[in-house]
């Protein structure tokens, strides 16, 4: 049996991109170098422009995964009528406004319109596919395929079907996004903001609450995250961190030594925050004060090549023979 996995583009031949914005952009970007031709599908009048801008910014990323850059606008064009967009594809990744009804209309259209065997996903945050499908006839077949931004360089893709997602979509969601050189992972039940928002906003609200306290700065609270658990959670997520420190026990050993004392004392001594006006006055002084040297994008770039080298060191880098040849 041959171990040489068959690019993607050979089952996968176009893909509808519903929403080019910041997330579309980045998928259609992926998507392209992949070899999956891309029909975008956004009622903005200078979508093409944008979409294009897009593409040139994020080639430089995708260049440093291995992934050719050269001719990637060749397999992409542009369809304003949703109906015909979605007319002749093998997957729909819709990135539209957080918004349940509008999802909701674009996915009945969809639905009418697209393939029997295409696979329909969409990238939201925080809405669960079941009520996004309550309007469909075929509430079976949509998923989230929930991407962590950017997505044409973060590997985790969460997969989290509704209340009436086949088991067979699952698996469709599933290949799909692997074969694409993404780390897909399968919730096992819906949730609001899925599970690695949930840990960001979880944490966020601490760091929150440390600065406003006055404890540390922005730019301090940003060192000490990236020199220990930021650094340690590349290599071991945070239960596997704390099998370690339980010694040759393990977990139940640091649950029992430590994690008893941090339920007891830390958890109900973590801050609750809000972001009312002295808060928000104070975390954009110093967002200027720690960031304002740079524009967003030149600080976007300088992370995307430390992770790109951080993903190197780990192995972490999509198998490049999978491409737009
Ligand atoms: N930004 C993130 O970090 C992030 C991460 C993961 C998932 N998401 C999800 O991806 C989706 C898109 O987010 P974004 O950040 O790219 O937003 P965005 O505002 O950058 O893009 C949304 C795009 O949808 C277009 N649009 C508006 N109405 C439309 C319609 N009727 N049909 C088709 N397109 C329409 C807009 O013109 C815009 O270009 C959301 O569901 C969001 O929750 C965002």
């Amino acid at each position: 049996m041959s171990h040489i996995s068959e690019p993607v583009s050979a089952q996968y031949k176009r893909a509808a991109i519903i929403g080019g914005g910041v997330i579309g952009i980045s998928w259609a970007g992926l998507f392209l170098a992949r070899g999956i031709d891309v029909v975008i599908n956004d009622p903005r009048e200078d979508i093409e422009d944008l979409v294009l801008a897009g593409l040139d910014e994020i080639a430089p990323a995708l260049a440093e995964l291995g992934l050719p850059t050269e001719s990637l606008s060749a397999g992409l064009s542009f369809e304003a009528d949703l109906a015909k967009a979605v007319a002749d594809v093998d997957i729909v990744q819709e990135n539209g406004p957080e918004r349940l009804e509008l999802k909701q209309q674009i996915w009945q259209t969809i639905e009418q319109n697209a393939p029997a065997h295409a696979l329909l996903a969409t990238s939201t945050s925080t809405i669960p596919a079941t009520a996004i499908a309550e309007a469909m006839q075929q509430p079976e077949r949509l998923i989230v395929g929930h991407p962590f931004n950017p997505p044409h360089l973060v590997p985790l893709v969460e997969i989290v079907p509704g209340k009436q997602t086949s088991e067979a979509t699952v698996q469709q969601a599933n290949a799909f996004y692997a074969a694409l050189g993404k780390k897909p992972q399968v919730l096992h039940k819906e949730i609001p903001g899925f599970v690695a928002n949930r840990l960001q906003s979880a944490i966020f609200r601490e760091c929150v609450y440390l600065v406003a306290q006055g404890v540390v700065t922005e730019q301090e609270l940003d060192d000490i995250v990236t020199s220990s658990i930021g650094m340690r959670w590349a290599v071991a997520g945070p239960f596997r961190t704390f099998h370690l420190g339980g010694g040759p026990a393990g977990l139940p050993h640091f649950i029992e030594h430590l994690g008893r004392t941090m339920e007891a004392s830390m958890w109900p001594a973590l801050g609750n925050p809000t972001f009312d006006d002295a808060t928000v006055a104070l975390l954009t002084e110093q967002a200027d004060e720690a960031f304002g040297n740079g524009t967003v994008e030149e600080l976007a770039a300088e992370r995307d090549r430390a992770q790109i080298a951080l993903m190197r060191a780990l192995g972490e880098t999509p198998d490049a023979g999978n491409t737009r040849a």
